[in-house]
């Protein structure tokens, strides 16, 4: 089954044709607690493993689509090209969606993280647009089926669909239809994110092709299913029982063995920069001075924090470069 198919199977004969004059959406962006790396399926981007993440509260994108002359993709007001990576992805997702090609739409994308956090853009990015869509194509598609769809644009967006925690569940089906994400309705208002704001240049190596080779040359990749199942039921119960010290080193053991992989393929990965070892072991200082601050990362050299309020001023105090989240800023995610 090809994406195309999939995503004629999921929306099973609702509206092809715009009704109304323009569909807006907001989604949060999400950082993963228990990382997804590895695809089962590289067209439909399912996961070898589930993975859990925390949604980054009003941080993500804000999109707006509407029928136009031609395609276009406008970025935090600036227009890209059509043959920029970024407006080739974004009019192949929508391709998905409109038959032939007499329908052209302008998407306006406007994305608050700031780039030095190295927090993914494509996450909240696409999970916008699938939203924004489902509006201008009136679908009132449920949760669960726009996961699916956001899930082909880029894999961690199947988590940005919903605030708060989100459970993305790999599946068994061959054509996806069980592999979406869903909240886990636990809320924990003093949870906090620090994104540490380091210089991140171009990518050496995209988390797509990143993933392919620690799949097909990591022996060490081969204990990271039975790893990450167990890590999403400590994070669980960890979330249930609001315990930042088993969140945290959960979390920062999950993303640390992720890195393992990726050091054990061939060639190897190394996402790192020298500021990257110097905020962790600045992190595991303060831990020994017994502040519950942990730390994960994503394919990049950026850091993440993660602490509670009680320690929220020692972790400004000791990061002056750092912005912090309040993932239930709002309360329950409801
Ligand atoms: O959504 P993608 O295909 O860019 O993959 C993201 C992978 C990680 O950010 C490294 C981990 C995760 O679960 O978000």
């Amino acid at each position: 089954l090809n994406r195309f198919e999939a995503a004629r199977h999921v929306l099973d004969g609702t509206a092809r044709e715009p009704q109304r004059e323009q569909g807006c959406a907001f989604a949060p962006s999400n950082i993963a607690l228990c990382k997804y790396w590895g695809k089962r399926n590289e067209e439909l981007n399912l996961p070898v493993t589930s993975s859990l993440s925390i949604s980054l509260g009003d941080l993500g994108a804000h999109t707006t689509v509407k029928p136009a002359e031609k395609d276009r993709l406008i970025l935090n007001g600036r227009e890209l090209a059509a043959n920029d990576k970024i407006s080739e992805r974004a009019f192949a997702f929508i391709d998905l969606f409109r038959t032939g090609t007499a329908l052209r739409l302008e998407i306006d994308s406007t994305i608050n993280i700031p780039v030095a956090a190295g927090v993914a853009s494509s996450a909240a990015g696409f999970a916008a647009l699938t939203l924004a869509l489902d509006d201008l194509f009136g679908w009132n598609l449920a949760p669960r089926q726009l996961s699916i769809l956001a899930r082909m644009g880029s894999g961690s967006a199947a988590r940005s669909i919903t605030p708060g925690f989100m459970l993305w569940h790999a599946g068994n089906d061959e054509q996806g239809m069980d592999s979406y994400a869903e909240p886990i309705q636990e809320t924990w208002p003093t949870l906090r994110i620090g994104l540490v704001l380091l210089c991140e240049g171009e990518k050496a190596i995209g988390s797509r092709e990143a993933m392919k080779r620690t799949r097909g040359t990591s022996a060490l990749y081969q204990a990271w299913p039975r790893k990450v199942y167990e890590d999403i039921t400590a994070v669980r119960h960890a979330i249930e029982t609001r315990d930042i010290d088993i969140l945290g080193r959960t979390a920062e053991s999950n993303a640390l063995a992720m890195h393992a992989t990726m050091l054990d393929s061939w060639p190897p990965v190394l996402y790192w920069q020298a500021e990257t070892i110097e905020v962790l072991r600045k992190v595991w200082a303060l831990r020994e001075e017994d502040l519950s601050l942990y730390i994960t990362m994503d394919a990049g050299p950026n850091v993440k924090l993660l602490f509670t309020e009680a320690d929220a001023s020692a972790v400004s105090e000791a990061f002056p470069n750092i912005q912090i989240v309040t993932p239930f800023a709002n309360g329950d995610p409801d």
